[in-house]
C-alpha cells in the first residue's frame, strides 16, 4: 500500500486533504493524523473491521482498547450508556484537551474497538486539524498513538511515517504537536473519579473540577506485580529505547558526576553513550552524546521534546542512556511516568 502524505496548515485548514482523508475513513481505512497531544492513527470507531486494521498495523495486543474522538456532546451521547454529573463537570472544564474519560459504552461501540471492554474511552483533542477531521467526515474517530506498539508514541509526521509507512492508506502532516505526551485518562463509572494515566490534566486541576480524585494504584506502586493497572495499555513496557536506559537520582553534582564516571568507562569500553540532561544541567556533563530534554522552569518544553529525543537516540543506536530525573507533581509526574516506563524501572539514587 502506498502511504499519502499531505500537508496542512493548522490555522489555514486545506479543505481538500480533510476530504480525502474523510474517504478514507468512510471506507473503512485509517489514516493518521495530528492532535495536541501526540499524532493518533484514526479509523471508523463503529466499524469493527476498520478497528481491526488498527491493530494489525499497530501489532498491538488485541485486549489493549482503543480511544474513541469526537468533536461535539451529541457524538459522545451516542457512544455512552450515561454521563455521570462529575463527567459533565469534567468536560466542561478540559474539553477540547488533553483529557480521555471512560464511560459505560452503549450498544453501537462495538467490542473491537473497546479490546472486550463494557466502558469506552471518548477524548475531545483541541486540535483544529482533527477536530474538522471528525466534524467533516462525520465519524467518530478510533485512534491510538500512530506508533508501532512498543516505540515511543509520534509526534511528528516523520516519526509517523518511519513507523507505518506502507501500512496505512494517509498521513495529514499539521506540524509538530504543542504537548508531546499522551492525555490524561481518567475513569468516571465509580462514585470517585479514577486516573489511569497521568497527563497533562494534572489531579490537582482535575481536584478543582470535582472534588476527590483517585489514581490507580498501578501507577504509584508500578512495579507491584500483584496489582494490575486498569488501562490495559498500561501494563506494557512502551517507549522503550533499544540502549540499556537508567534514571540518576539526587543531588545535581552528584548525578552528573555519577553520569560522567560511568560514561568515562562506557566509552572506553568502545560503547556509545547517550546523556539525557536539561538547559540547566547540561554544562555539567564532559563525555557522551548530551542532549537537552527541555528547561525545568518550563516542562512543557520537556514533555514536547521527551519522544523525539528516545527515538532520536534510537536512530543514532546509541548502546547506554544516562537520564536526569525530574519533579513528580503536575505534568512532572506525567513526565516521569513516561520516562520510568521507558526505563524499565531502573533507576538508581546516588543521594
Ligand atoms: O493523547 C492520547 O490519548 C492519544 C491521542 C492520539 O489521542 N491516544 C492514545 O491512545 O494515547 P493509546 O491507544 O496509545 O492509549 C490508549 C490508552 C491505553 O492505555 C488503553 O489501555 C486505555 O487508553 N484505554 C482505552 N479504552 C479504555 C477503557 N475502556 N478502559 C480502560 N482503559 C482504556
Ligand atoms: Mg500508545
Amino acid at each position: 500500500m502506498q502511504t499519502i502524505i499531505r500537508s496542512t496548515d493548522i490555522d489555514n485548514i486545506d479543505i481538500e486533504v480533510i476530504k480525502l482523508a474523510s474517504e478514507f475513513l468512510h471506507s473503512g481505512d485509517m489514516v493518521a493524523f495530528p492532535t495536541e497531544t501526540v499524532y493518533g492513527l484514526g479509523a471508523n470507531a463503529l466499524d469493527e473491521l476498520a478497528s481491526a486494521k488498527i491493530y494489525e498495523a499497530k501489532g498491538r495486543p488485541s485486549d489493549n482498547p482503543l480511544i474513541v474522538h469526537v468533536a461535539n456532546e451529541e457524538q459522545v451521547k451516542r457512544l455512552v450508556k450515561e454521563i455521570p454529573e462529575s463527567a459533565k463537570k469534567l468536560m466542561k472544564a478540559f474539553w477540547p484537551g488533553p483529557l480521555t474519560l471512560i464511560f459505560k459504552k452503549s450498544d453501537i461501540v462495538p467490542k473491537g474497538t473497546t479490546g472486550g471492554l463494557d466502558t469506552v474511552a471518548v477524548r475531545m483533542p483541541d486540535h483544529k486539524i482533527a477536530l474538522k477531521l471528525i466534524e467533516y467526515s462525520d465519524v467518530v474517530i478510533a485512534a491510538p498513538s500512530a506508533n508501532t506498539s512498543g516505540r515511543p508514541s509520534p509526534t511528528t509526521a516523520s516519526h509517523v511515517k518511519d513507523d507505518l509507512d506502507g501500512r496505512i492508506s494517509m498521513i495529514i502532516d499539521g506540524g509538530a504537536v504543542g504537548i508531546g505526551i499522551e492525555s490524561t485518562i481518567v475513569d468516571v463509572t465509580e462514585e470517585i473519579p479514577m486516573i489511569l494515566r497521568p497527563g497533562y490534566i494534572s489531579k490537582k486541576m482535575l481536584e478543582e473540577v470535582v472534588g476527590k480524585v483517585e489514581i490507580d494504584k498501578a501507577i504509584i506502586e508500578p512495579m507491584r506485580e500483584d496489582v494490575k493497572p486498569k488501562a490495559p495499555g498500561m501494563k506494557y513496557r512502551h517507549y522503550a529505547p533499544k540502549a540499556d536506559f537508567k534514571m540518576v537520582r539526587g543531588d545535581v553534582l552528584k548525578v552528573a558526576d555519577y553520569i560522567n564516571k560511568k560514561t568515562e568507562k562506557l566509552i572506553e569500553q568502545g560503547y556509545k553513550v547517550g546523556i539525557i540532561a536539561s538547559d540547566e544541567t547540561i554544562s555539567n556533563y564532559i563525555l557522551g552524546d548530551k542532549v537537552s530534554i527541555g528547561s525545568r522552569l518550563d516542562e512543557l518544553t520537556i514533555s514536547r521534546n521527551l519522544y523525539t529525543i528516545l527515538r532520536d537516540f534510537d536512530d543514532k543506536e546509541v548502546d547506554y542512556i544516562f537520564g536526569e530525573t525530574f519533579e513528580s507533581e503536575e505534568l512532572g509526574h506525567a513526565i516521569m511516568n513516561r520516562l520510568q516506563k521507558a526505563a524499565g524501572y531502573n533507576i538508581v539514587d546516588v543521594r
